[in-house]
């Protein structure tokens, strides 16, 4: 397919290029940064016009895309005053998500959060495992935005039954150096409480967007895509007892399971991760896998 992915140039977008063209798609950088090259164009995505000017072609780079990823944000709360991200996140994704229609594209991919299921917690999760069964719960405006995004494209897939468009709610993302510091969070159990202790390597959350791309179906979806595991070396169920008392744990959890459900993505995208942090080795500056 010819894809274009926005916020290439990004941390998971980075991952996410190097997937899809080593899976033989043709794959086209749109970001506001990057290195000038074929396969980056520079785009801010808040100007509709530009978004819809290079959904149908560039000069004699491209003639069009067949499928949309949408990866460009601000990425978390904090970073900017939350109206920039409300203006710089909100607008983007109408922008991409129109002009995605406006060029006749089917397909659009794109990273929602797991902000919506009630980070940081300081409200406690209806149940353990977390999963995409009960409502939203923003808590911040970063958080709003992914929820107003979702509830958009509830909207624009109703408006046309042909459009598919699956919301990623990618957990942390790490790349393999940020595994050096994982066992440091193990001293104190309440230090990464606020994801339920969960993270997505980036390279299986490029693989989910793969998979999502080809098992998308007309209409919305949502998905819980974090790894297997935790990023702690404390046992699943202790956590849980320990910080969250007053919360039903609802399955048996093995000992690191996620406590973000993945069966879903699992069950319908067919997403398997492929790789932990507790097969590095934290004291190498390069990891490597075992
Ligand atoms: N990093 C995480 O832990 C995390 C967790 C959950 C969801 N997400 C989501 O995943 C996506 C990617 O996150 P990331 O960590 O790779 O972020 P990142 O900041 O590393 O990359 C985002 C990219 O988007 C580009 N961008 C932002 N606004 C733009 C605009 N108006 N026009 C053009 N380009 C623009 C930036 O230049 C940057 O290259 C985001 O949507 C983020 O909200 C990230």
């Amino acid at each position: 397919m010819r894809v274009a992915v926005t916020g290439g140039s990004g941390k998971l977008g980075r991952s996410v290029v190097r997937r899809l063209s080593d899976d033989g798609h043709e794959v086209t950088n749109l970001d506001r940064t990057g290195a000038r090259r074929p396969g980056f164009a520079e785009v801010d995505l808040r100007n509709y016009g530009q978004v819809v000017d290079v959904f149908l072609g560039l000069e004699d780079r491209h003639a069009g895309f067949d499928a949309v990823v949408h990866l460009a944000a601000i990425p978390a709360p904090g970073l900017v005053p939350d109206a920039a991200t409300f203006e710089n996140n909100m607008q983007s994704t109408y922008n991409v998500f129109q002009a995605a229609r406006r060029a006749g594209i089917k397909k659009i991919v794109y990273a929602s959060s797991e902000t919506v299921l009630g980070l940081p917690f300081d409200v406690d999760p209806p149940y353990i495992p977390v999963d995409e069964d009960y409502p939203a719960r923003p808590e911040s405006t970063y958080s709003l935005v992914k929820h107003l995004e979702e509830q958009m494209a509830i909207q624009l897939t109703r408006w046309d039954p042909d459009l598919s468009i699956t919301g990623l709610r990618f957990s942390n993302v790490m790349d393999p150096e940020d595994y050096e510091d994982f066992p440091s969070f193990d001293h104190d159990a309440r230090l990464r409480k606020w994801n339920l202790w969960g993270y997505i390597d980036g390279r299986d959350g490029a693989q989910a967007v793969a998979r999502a791309l080809e098992h998308g179906k007309p209409g919305f979806e949502a998905f819980i895509i974090a790894n297997d595991d935790t990023v702690m070396g404390r046992s699943s169920a202790s956590l849980a007892a320990e910080v969250f008392p007053n919360v039903k744990v609802v399955k048996d959890l093995g000992e690191h399971e996620t406590m973000l459900s993945i069966d879903k993505a699992k069950r319908l995208l067919g997403y398997a991760p492929e790789h932990t942090w507790r097969t590095y080795h934290p004291l190498r500056t390069t990891p490597t896998e075992d």
